[in-house]
């Protein structure tokens, strides 16, 4: 949801803010922009589409400055072209703006500024702030001091979320900054200082960070930063140090992300057991939240709402739990049955997607253990939460989620397991099975098994999957996985109720893909195999189960483990088919398109 990122310091601040672009590209890639403050001369450069097309309009260009600001951007108002990207300004190029959330009372506040004669370029909620800065510091000498005090009195006037940062044609060695619910994060250098939307666009410069919290503002220069809060006090900030490293966020011998992440997915198992059993985390929730509980509630979004479905059948079927789960953009809206007694759990890959953060405020206010479930340190999800988990994933940059999926669905079998164990229940698997099946993934790669399905499916206009019980949901996160890169429309059905409906669809070699992994559900699956089969349908089989091969025309033979652990064995095949049928199909498969992977706005 836009990437923002700055610069400023004794070095040519271009190359540098460009290069921090590439590495928050993955927040989206409509357009791109960037603004200099040359000698107290703003200079602003912007392109459509992705950063590329922006790198190859201003390659020749030196401009000799030292202090810039850059945008990526995922469109939200206002169609993806050049002059709704971002940077944006007011009309005296006084200053440049970017910003990543959204201003809700954007229309509003357009109206007001249009009552003092301020014309609008562009469609976007955006361009209303350099124009209220213009009006705050209208006419008044530009000092820092004035300067805090206008952004305060901007920020106080929107509703909704934003990271901004903003040069001032005046203060030629500045970068203001201000923080509501988007993530900001400033970067500390030597005789120089840096800010981006994430910590992979700092890595390569530094590993001293400071993260600002909501309702703050501030600026930084090349030896200097300063952070006050909403009541415009000064903050006494604290340096978290990064343990990334640079290598993380590189390619290194792959051709995509997500290539080099589905292989990283095994070790993210391995990395996240290890280090919930180094850390003996799920024994430091309190046993109370877990043995009191009344209900459990899951809430996330996309591929995290996948992995939290596998978790609420095992602590259902075996930890007798009852469980509630719901898309976090639908659950604030249903007037939830949460109070004191409710343990709510919120799985986030980036810890800042805002329909789970808003869920979360909303368990919070009804007094609702929260307890999240994430990958990234420091996201504003660890900030809010009553307890964290951690999935040790490392950096996830392809938009769409593998290696953190199978981390997820780890994190959240090693907490069913603890639930087993204070509710005196068995399950059919323990931590070091899980490492087993980390170890297994590894060995296998599915390229050559995958390749003539890809073939089958490049070209069709649909394909569907179909599971029962734990299968349904590999195949709900296999469809969005398929659908996501290949632009193929894909749909995921619980196999008993093809019959009710969606068999109409099936006609002569439309492409049903079955998962059948569960021992006991392999005759019921069979039912719907053949159903589909007598209707022309080509049928693939991903399963351990050999015998099952006869009856498809297809088979894709999966390790066996135990029954309640094969979603991360089928996982990595799942993943792969997307993959490659999205390079068959000639398309990107880490940034597809309409998309983004930090959703931050709801
Ligand atoms: C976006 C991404 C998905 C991700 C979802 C939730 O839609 O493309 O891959 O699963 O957001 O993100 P989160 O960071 O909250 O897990």
């Amino acid at each position: 949801m836009c990437g923002i990122a700055g610069y400023v310091g004794n070095k040519l601040s271009m190359p540098i803010v460009l290069n921090a672009l590439s590495s928050l590209e993955y927040r989206g890639y409509d357009s791109a922009g960037i603004a200099v403050n040359e000698f107290g001369k703003i200079i602003i450069e912007k392109s459509e589409g992705k950063l590329g097309n922006l790198k190859s309009k201003v390659n020749n260009k030196l401009i000799s400055s030292s202090c810039a600001i850059g945008h990526t951007r995922w469109a939200t108002h206002g169609e993806p072209n050049k002059t709704n990207a971002h940077p944006h300004k007011d009309f005296g190029y006084n200053f440049a703006v970017v910003h990543n959330g959204i201003i809700e009372n954007y229309n509003a506040l357009k109206r007001k500024l249009k009552k003092e004669n301020i014309k609008f370029y562009s469609d976007t909620d955006t361009e209303v702030i350099p124009h209220l800065l213009y009006l705050e510091t209208k006419n008044k000498k530009i000092t820092t001091n004035l300067m805090i005090n206008a952004l305060h009195n901007v920020v106080k006037q929107i509703k909704g979320s934003y990271a901004l940062a903003i040069l001032v044609k005046d203060l030629p060695d500045y970068i203001f900054i201000a923080k509501k619910q988007s993530p900001l994060i400033i970067g500390l250098g030597k005789n120089e200082n840096f800010i981006a939307s994430d910590v992979s666009a700092l890595l390569s410069h530094t590993n001293n960070t400071i993260y600002l919290n909501d309702d703050e503002i501030g600026f930084i220069t090349p030896n200097e930063i300063k952070i006050f809060n909403a009541h415009l006090k000064e903050v006494k900030f604290s340096v978290t140090k990064l343990t990334l490293q640079p290598e993380q966020v590189m390619l290194g011998n792959y051709k995509h992300f997500m290539e080099k992440e589905i292989d990283e997915g095994s070790k993210s198992i391995y990395e996240t057991v290890k280090e919930l059993q180094r850390n003996r985390t799920l024994h430091k929730i309190p046993v109370s939240v877990i043995k009191n509980c009344s209900s459990i509630h899951i809430t996330a979004c996309g591929t995290a709402l996948n992995a939290g479905m596998i978790a609420k059948y095992i602590l259902e079927r075996d930890c007798r739990v009852p469980v509630f789960l719901d898309c976090a953009s639908e659950f604030r809206y249903k007037n939830p049955i949460i109070n004191e007694n409710s343990l709510c759990i919120f799985i986030s890959q980036s810890g800042e997607t805002a329909d789970t953060l808003a869920c979360m405020e909303l368990c919070k206010s009804k007094n609702a253990f929260c307890l999240a479930i994430t990958n990234v340190v420091g996201s504003r999800i660890t900030r809010l939460a009553d307890f964290c988990i951690f999935t040790v994933a490392g950096p996830e940059i392809a938009v769409a989620s593998t290696k953190a999926y199978v981390a997820q669905i780890t994190a959240l079998f090693c907490f069913v397991k603890a639930v087993a164990r204070l509710n005196k229940k068995t399950l059919d698997y323990n931590e070091k099975d899980i490492i087993e099946v980390s170890k297994m993934l590894a060995e296998h790669d599915y390229k050559k098994e995958l390749n003539d399905l890809v073939k089958k499916i490049k070209n069709k206009e649909s394909v569907y999957f179909i599971g029962r019980g734990i299968d349904y949901f590999v195949a709900l996160e296999a469809a969005l996985k398929l659908k996501e890169i290949s632009y193929i429309h894909c749909e995921a059905m619980a196999a008993g109720e093809l019959k009710h409906g969606s068999l109409a669809l099936i006609t002569n070699n439309t492409v049903v893909i079955v998962i059948l992994t569960q021992p006991d559900l392999i005759d019921k699956t069979l039912n719907a195999i053949y159903e589909i089969k007598s209707r022309g349908a080509f049928v693939v089989l991903f399963s351990q189960f050999k015998d099952c091969a006869k009856y498809v025309d297809y088979f894709v033979e999966l390790k066996n483990t135990k029954a309640s652990l094969m979603p991360l064995i089928a996982s990595k095949p799942i993943q792969q088919l997307a993959y490659f049928t999205a390079i068959e199909k000639g398309n990107d498969p880490d940034k597809p398109r309409n998309l983004a992977k930090s959703v931050t706005v709801e």
